[in-house]
């Protein structure tokens, strides 16, 4: 019900994040669905999040895993029925947990009754639900605009029945809305407006900063993102959705933010501004990768100062969201420690527990991706037919159309980056399937789920599971990791090992500090700590923690407070 008053929760909340399709399959055909959410509700309550974000789980026709949406008010076959998902609410109502709906408008699916009506005639009614333009050159076959799709080629489609092109910035099965058109924006009202009333607490809003175009949608800059991201209207579209829906409940948002900076992030966040909550930057991945394509080296360094820019510059204007992975994004052990299939599991249970210490005593609402809370690591793909993802597909595809001798740097590059990295089951047990499914599972399951697994993390007291339990815990409620100050230690700033800051907030003080390296690496206890000790441990990956050390450990962490 509608509820005017807003409590703010997401800045207290830890927030878990489900892809459906791959979390737990409850009816044995080897797809994730929510019966099997349904009978992972303890799990969750166990680990203490507060949230869950659950990627689409609408009717689509499963072009890109749900981010097409033929239905928005409805639940996809494969995942079960809205009666289904009336019960997984409830059930986590009852063990305080939210629910963020993923939003996807943006763009539906080209089997939505909108665009299959829009594609019929010049002077369909839902014509303008998107964008449609005649191509140019003699024959009007050459695409309107020089915009590339984010899935690789031209973003524009002819379409035979009225001769025109539409708009794509996915795959061509995505077509854009027009928010320029308000029957749009008043169905993205209404569509949002029956969510939080059957009882959903918030929503991610996918590709948000793409949603206003530059009217007339002329040639960009190279692929074009300058004539779609943060458009000329998107203020303004995100303040009416707000003023007229989101204001109205007590719920989050959280925008994906591609291309955000730091002032973008504040205008869209800005308590006072009325748009968003929180957004995504991705700031912090594109340090890592160009354009989110070609990987690059991790440069710790980098990824501090990174993470530093942002916590300095929203401080008190607008709120980050902290996370590492998602099920666009490859598992974090991998991308920043070490993408060794082979690693050390000792050094990966270290590790792990380092990066989130790292990442989730900043300010900003956690995020936790399923399989995160154990350790998961990227897969292996032993070959081509491995990749089920429309993005690692498309891309070998324009690889051996165009430049079939770079096909083996295209497979190592998608071995790094691939978005199956992070879509591969959630590893359950050491049974059949990693205990995900009875059946064969849509996506192989990575290799090394004997030893990586739920089971197995709860019967270790030294598990990166316990570890999270831990942290959990302690973030929740703690005044000064939601409300505290920001710095880095000034002895540490300029070094790639050791990354240590520290959090105030009304005189008191939280310091963390973390190790990178596997090896032990120099360090001042007495510095950092202050002579003699003062202060608890309050977190920390080794049994025993001596404040006043000469070396951090390899992937010590150790949180003071
Ligand atoms: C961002 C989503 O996270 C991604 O998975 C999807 O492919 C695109 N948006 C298109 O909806």
């Amino acid at each position: 019900m509608a509820n005017p008053v807003k409590t703010r929760w997401y800045k207290d909340a830890f927030i878990y994040q489900i892809y459906p399709r791959s979390f737990c399959d409850g009816n044995g055909d080897g797809i994730g669905d929510i019966r099997g959410i349904i009978s992972r509700l303890d799990y969750l309550e166990e680990l203490g999040i507060t949230a869950v974000w659950l990627s689409p789980c609408y009717k689509s026709p499963n072009d890109d895993n749900g981010y097409d949406i033929s239905d928005y008010r409805d639940i996809m076959d494969e995942f079960g029925t809205l009666d289904d998902w009336k019960e997984m609410v409830k059930g986590m109502h009852d063990r305080g947990i939210k629910l963020v709906m993923d939003l996807v408008v943006n763009h539906t699916s080209d089997e939505h009754e909108w665009f299959k009506e829009s594609r019929k005639s010049k002077d369909n009614p839902y014509r303008g639900y998107y964008f449609w333009k005649k191509g140019r050159g003699k024959d009007g076959k050459k695409p309107p605009n020089n915009w590339i799709s984010r899935f690789g080629g031209s973003a524009w489609e002819y379409d035979e029945t009225t001769e025109e092109f539409y708009l794509h910035l996915f795959s061509k099965k995505q077509p854009d809305l027009n928010w320029d058109n308000p029957k749009v924006r008043k169905e993205v009202q209404d569509l949002v407006k029956y969510w939080l009333d059957l009882g959903c607490d918030g929503f991610r809003c996918d590709v948000i900063t793409y949603i206003s175009k530059v009217e007339g949608l002329p040639n960009g800059k190279l692929l074009g993102d300058d004539m779609f991201t943060h458009g000329p209207n998107i203020h303004k579209y995100l303040n009416e959705l707000n003023r007229e829906v989101l204001s109205k409940y007590d719920c989050m948002t959280v925008g994906e933010a591609a291309g955000v900076t730091v002032e973008q992030a504040i205008l869209y966040t800005g308590e006072e501004r009325d748009e968003l909550d929180t957004v995504f930057q991705f700031e912090q991945q594109t340090g890592n990768a160009i354009m989110q394509i070609i990987p690059l080296k991790v440069n710790h360094k980098r990824t501090k100062a990174i993470f530093s820019k942002w916590q300095k510059g929203l401080y008190g204007k607008g709120w980050n969201s902290l996370y590492l992975e998602n099920h666009d994004q490859p598992r974090c052990v991998s991308r920043y420690i070490n993408d060794n299939p082979d690693m050390d599991d000792g050094l990966r249970k270290l590790s792990a527990k380092m990066l989130a210490v790292m990442i989730y005593f900043q300010q900003g609402t956690p995020y936790v991706y399923q399989g995160q809370e154990i350790g998961m690591t990227n897969t292996t793909f032993r070959d081509e037919s491995d990749h089920v993802d429309i993005m690692s597909r498309n891309a070998l595809k324009i690889v051996k159309k165009y430049a079939p001798f770079l096909k083996g740097f295209a497979m190592k590059t998608l071995q790094k980056i691939s978005r199956d990295n992070a879509r591969t089951p959630m590893q359950w047990s050491a049974e059949k399937n990693a205990g995900f499914s009875a059946a064969e599972p849509w996506i192989k399951v990575n290799e090394n789920y004997t030893s990586i697994n739920v089971e197995e993390a709860k019967n270790d007291p030294d598990s990166v599971l316990n570890f999270f339990k831990k942290l959990i815990a302690l973030r929740k409620g703690n005044e000064i990791v939601i409300n505290g100050t920001y710095d880095e230690l000034p002895i540490y700033a300029e070094s790639r090992k050791i990354y240590a800051y520290e959090r105030v907030w009304k005189g008191k003080k939280l310091t963390v500090v973390c190790n990178f390296c596997a090896e032990d690496v120099p360090f001042d206890g007495k510095a950092v700590f202050g002579n003699g000790a003062r202060g608890r441990v309050l977190l920390s990956n080794y049994a025993e923690t001596d404040l006043n050390a000469e070396t951090l450990r390899p992937y010590e962490c150790i949180v003071v407070g």
